[in-house]
C-alpha cells in the first residue's frame, strides 16, 4: 500500500505564468515527488469565469504542461492533467456547491476584485469558483496544498466545506493543509508594490518565458522608494519596493535579509537593482530554454496529459463514488 502523503496544486492558464505563481507555486512543488504523491494541473475550467480568447486558452494550457516540466516536474514521478480532462471536477463541484454557504462564497477577496474588475461579467461561475477549487482538492485527499498566500483563503474555505460534509457524512474527505513558503509567498508588482504581481500589469510582472534583456530592464525600472536613504535594508512598511526586491533576491538566492543587506551596504539601488535582475534572469534562463525544447514535441506533451488525466481520474473517481453513494445516489 502506498503510504506517501499527497500534494496538490493548480494554475489557471488564463496568462503567461510569471515570477509570482513561480516563487509562490511551482518552486514549491519541485522535488517533492520521492516525498509525496503529488498532482498538479492546469486549471482551465476555472479561467472561463473570466471570457478568455478560445485559441490562446488551448495554447497557453500547453505551454503551461511545458513549463511545469521544465520547472522540474517530471511527469514519471508527478501526475500532471488538465483540470477539463478529468470530469469528476465539475462533478464533485456541484455537490460541494450544495453545501457551501452563499455567505462563505460572499466573503471571498478573489470573488470580491474580480468583480471589480469585470462589472459587466459577474457570472455565477465566478462566485461559485471556491466550490469547484474545493472538489480539485478533495478529489485527491491531499495532505498539503503548496500556494501562494492569495489562495490561502480558498484553502480555508475547503476545509471548512470539508469539515462540514465530514460532519454530515462521516470521514470521506481529508482535511487539506495550506503551504505557503517562508520567501516569495507574495511577490509584489514591480511597479506597484502595493498590489500583489500579476499579468493584468505586464510593466510591473515579470514572465517565466521572457527575454533577459526585457527581464533586466523591468527590475532596473522597478520602483524602490521615496525615502532618500538609498539603502538596503528590510522594511516592509516603510520601503515596500526594496522589501519586495528583497523577497524576490532571498527566494531564488536562498539568502537572508541579513545577508543581502551586508551584501549591498553602502551600494545603493543602483547596484542591487540589477544584481536582483541577473538572479533572476539566471533561476529563469534554464527554464525557459527547457520549455521552449519541450513545446516542439506535441506528441510528447499529448503523451503526458493523457497518461495524466487516465491516473487522475482513476483517484478523482473512488472519491466522487463515495460521495455520490453518501449524498444518496443511485449507483451506476
Ligand atoms: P492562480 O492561477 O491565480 O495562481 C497560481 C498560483 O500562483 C500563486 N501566485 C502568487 N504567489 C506569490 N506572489 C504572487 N504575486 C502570486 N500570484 C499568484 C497563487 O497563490 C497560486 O498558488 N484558484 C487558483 C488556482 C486553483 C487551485 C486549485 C490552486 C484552482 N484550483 C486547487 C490550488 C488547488 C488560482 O486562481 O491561482
Amino acid at each position: 500500500m502506498d503510504e506517501k502523503k499527497v500534494m496538490l496544486s493548480g494554475i489557471q492558464p488564463s496568462g503567461d505564468l510569471h515570477l509570482g505563481n513561480y516563487l509562490g507555486a511551482i518552486k514549491n512543488w519541485a522535488d517533492r515527488a520521492e516525498e509525496f504523491d503529488c498532482y498538479y494541473f492546469m486549471a482551465d475550467m476555472h479561467t472561463i469565469t473570466v471570457r478568455q480568447n478560445p485559441a490562446d486558452l488551448r495554447r497557453r494550457t500547453l505551454e503551461q504542461l511545458a513549463q511545469y516540466i521544465a520547472c522540474g516536474l517530471d511527469p514519471e514521478k508527478n501526475t500532471l492533467f488538465i483540470q477539463s480532462h478529468v470530469p469528476a471536477h465539475a462533478e464533485l463541484g456541484w455537490v460541494l456547491n450544495c453545501y457551501t454557504m452563499f455567505g462563505e462564497l460572499s466573503r471571498m477577496t478573489q470573488f470580491k476584485d474580480k468583480s471589480a474588475k469585470n462589472a459587466d461579467n459577474i457570472n455565477g461561475g465566478l462566485f461559485t469558483y471556491p466550490c469547484l477549487m474545493a472538489a480539485d482538492i478533495l478529489l485527491y485527499q491531499p495532505d498539503f496544498v503548496p500556494v501562494g498566500n492569495d489562495q490561502k483563503q480558498h484553502v480555508e474555505l475547503t476545509r471548512d466545506v470539508a469539515e462540514r460534509f465530514n460532519h454530515i457524512y462521516g470521514d470521506v474527505f481529508k482535511i487539506p493543509q495550506p503551504y505557503i513558503p517562508k520567501t516569495g509567498a507574495r511577490i509584489m508588482g514591480l511597479t506597484s508594490p502595493e498590489s500583489k504581481m500579476s499579468k493584468s500589469t505586464p510593466e510591473g510582472c515579470v514572465f517565466l518565458m521572457e527575454k533577459p534583456e526585457d527581464i533586466q530592464r523591468k527590475f532596473k525600472r522597478a520602483i524602490t522608494d521615496s525615502d532618500t536613504e538609498n539603502c538596503v535594508r528590510y522594511d516592509p512598511e516603510h520601503k515596500p519596493g526594496v522589501a519586495n526586491l528583497m523577497n524576490i533576491y532571498a527566494a531564488v538566492t536562498g539568502k537572508s535579509y541579513e545577508e543581502i543587506e551586508a551584501e549591498f551596504s553602502g551600494c545603493g539601488y543602483g547596484r542591487f537593482k540589477p544584481a536582483v535582475g541577473e538572479a533572476v534572469i539566471e533561476t529563469l534562463r534554464p527554464i525557459r530554454e527547457e520549455a521552449t525544447r519541450i513545446l516542439g514535441d506535441k506528441a510528447y506533451l499529448e503523451s503526458v496529459y493523457k497518461s495524466g488525466a487516465e491516473k487522475a481520474s482513476y483517484v478523482a473517481g473512488k472519491t466522487l463514488r463515495k460521495v455520490y453513494k453518501k449524498v444518496g445516489f443511485v449507483a451506476r
